[in-house]
Order: C-alpha cells, then structure tokens, then sequence
C-alpha cells in the first residue's frame, strides 16, 4: 500500500521570547534560529521516523535544498517531490519560556501547487491507498474530490484552521480527520470535547475524527457514540512546536502497523511528549527506537 503526504515545507524561523508581541509592541528577542518545518514535512518524518515507508509530495522552492536533504535524511521517499520558483514558504514563530508558540505563515511555494501537479501525484496512488494532507497548500478541494473519485483513503489535518475553507472543503470524502480542540470547535461550531465529535459524527458519518486536547491528551468517539479519552504522556514542556505534527505521523504509522486506534494514538502521545522536551520543529521529532 502507498502512503503519500501532499504536504508543506517552510523554513521556520523561531525567536525566543519573553511574551508573544503585542498590537503596537515592538519587543527585543532571546534568540533566533532558521529550522525546517512546515506541517506536512513535519508529518513525513513523523511518519517515516515512526519506521513507516511515506512518499512527500509538494513543491520546493529555491532555498528548499536543506529541507529536501532532511527529508531524505529522514528515509522520506521524494520521487513525487517537486521544483518552482516559487520563494520557499516559511513561519515566523515565537517560542514563549514555558514552550508555547505563536505562528505566521507564508505559503509561497506551499500556495503554488497546479493542477498538472495533483493528476501527477494522485496518478500515483490506487484504490485504498493512503493521502495525508494538512491546510497549508491551495487546491485542496480539487485534491479531496480527485482523490475520492479513485477510491484513495485521505487523512486531513485541518490546520491551520479556516472558517472560509471549512465551508468549502468536502469533508464529508474523508477517512480521518485530525483536529485540535480549536479547529475541531470552528469545524463542528460548538466548543465542548465530546459535543464536537458527536457533531461532527452526526455530519461526516463515514469519516473518523481524532481530536488532540493538547495537555489534556486525545479522544476519540467509540462505536457505542461515547467519547474515548487517551490520557496524556508527562512531559517537561521545552517548546511545543510540532508536537501535533509528531502526534499525527505516528497516530497514522500505528494504524498502518495494524493498532487498534486507542493504541495507535498513545503510541502518538508519547512520541509527542517527546518531541514537546526538545526546542525546533522538524529536528525535535524522535525515532521509534528513543520510544522505548
Ligand atoms: O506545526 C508546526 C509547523 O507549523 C511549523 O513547523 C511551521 O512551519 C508551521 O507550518
């Protein structure tokens, strides 16, 4: 079976700071470093350092070099991986001292995906194969309904999240999706854990939702229609970027392995608490082996 990730790649660029910045603040920084990141890269090498075979497909851009040779680095397949002259997209990010972030995007090269591109890549893929995606690329309503129309399995993480593309994306075609508490209440409209999967049960019946409850761990709704909580795993909290990423790639490497779902997501938890102990984003992703 394929496992493809139509993803982003952004160069990170992360300040440390004292507090996130303020309307009309101008505020000195600790530190800044340039990482690789990008929700769909992270995702890849979550997935491929989970011990899972994953291909990346998505658009590079000039300054993308470093981004491709981690993936690769990484065991990630990028044969479907491929060039523009798009500027690479990129996130500003600041890391507060008790780990949580604050991000903005530019898309650039992660906006610039045609439609040549996706017949390439969904040509790639049969009938009950996998396509993971998250909402930093453009065309993916096009994507969702092609990939449907094959028979291909889709896994959407629908973040960042956006109340323009929840009214238009065809959620109703996919076989997963993963949301964070917030994303889950604007998809769903109601703000309550158990209230979103219900709702969203109740609207997308073939499609499985997780939902990440960041500290408070991870739920999903049983077969009897009564939420299952997965508890968190303790971490010492450095920054958490990427942890939702990590949480993803295994979640989904789990289920290819075979897990039962409750399993497959406290596989992810823990990969997650780890990726939370360690500062970056792509770089703070373990392998399977530090799992143990
Ligand atoms: O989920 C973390 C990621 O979000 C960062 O790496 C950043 O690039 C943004 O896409």
């Amino acid at each position: 079976m394929n496992v493809v990730n139509f993803g982003s790649l952004n160069i990170d660029h992360v300040y440390a700071v004292d507090h996130f910045c303020r309307a009309g603040e101008t505020i000195h920084t600790k530190s800044y470093t340039q990482n690789a990141g990008g929700k769909g890269l992270n995702q890849s090498i979550a997935v491929s350092r989970s011990g899972q075979k994953v291909h990346h497909a998505g658009l590079l851009g000039p300054e993308g070099a470093r981004l491709a040779e981690l993936l690769s680095g990484s065991g990630v397949d990028l044969r479907y991986l491929k060039h523009t002259d798009v500027p690479q997209g990129h996130a500003v990010i600041q890391v507060q001292p008790d780990g949580q972030n604050c991000i903005f995007l530019y898309g650039g090269s992660n906006q610039a995906v045609t439609p040549q591109e996706i017949d390439e890549v969904l040509m790639q893929l049969n009938a009950g194969d996998y396509l993971l995606l998250q909402n930093e690329i453009n065309s993916l309503g096009t994507i969702l309904e092609k990939a449907h129309a094959r028979g291909i399995r889709t896994a959407f993480n629908f973040a960042p999240f956006d109340p323009e593309d929840a009214k238009t994306l065809p959620l109703g075609l996919l076989s997963y999706l993963i949301v964070n508490e917030i994303e889950g209440a604007g998809v769903a409209g109601v703000a309550e854990p158990e209230a979103i999967l219900r709702t969203l049960k109740e609207r997308y019946p073939g499609c499985r939702v997780i939902l990440t409850l960041g500290k408070a761990g991870a739920a999903f709704l049983g077969d009897d229609g009564v939420m299952v909580p997965v508890p968190p795993c303790p971490a010492e909290v450095v920054d958490t970027t990427s942890a939702g990423d990590t949480f993803i790639g295994y979640l989904f490497a789990g289920l290819l392995e075979g897990m039962e779902l409750k399993a497959a997501m406290e596989l992810a938890g823990r990969a997650s608490a780890i990726t939370v102990s360690r500062a970056g984003a792509a770089d703070s992703i373990p392998f399977r082996k530090e799992l143990r």
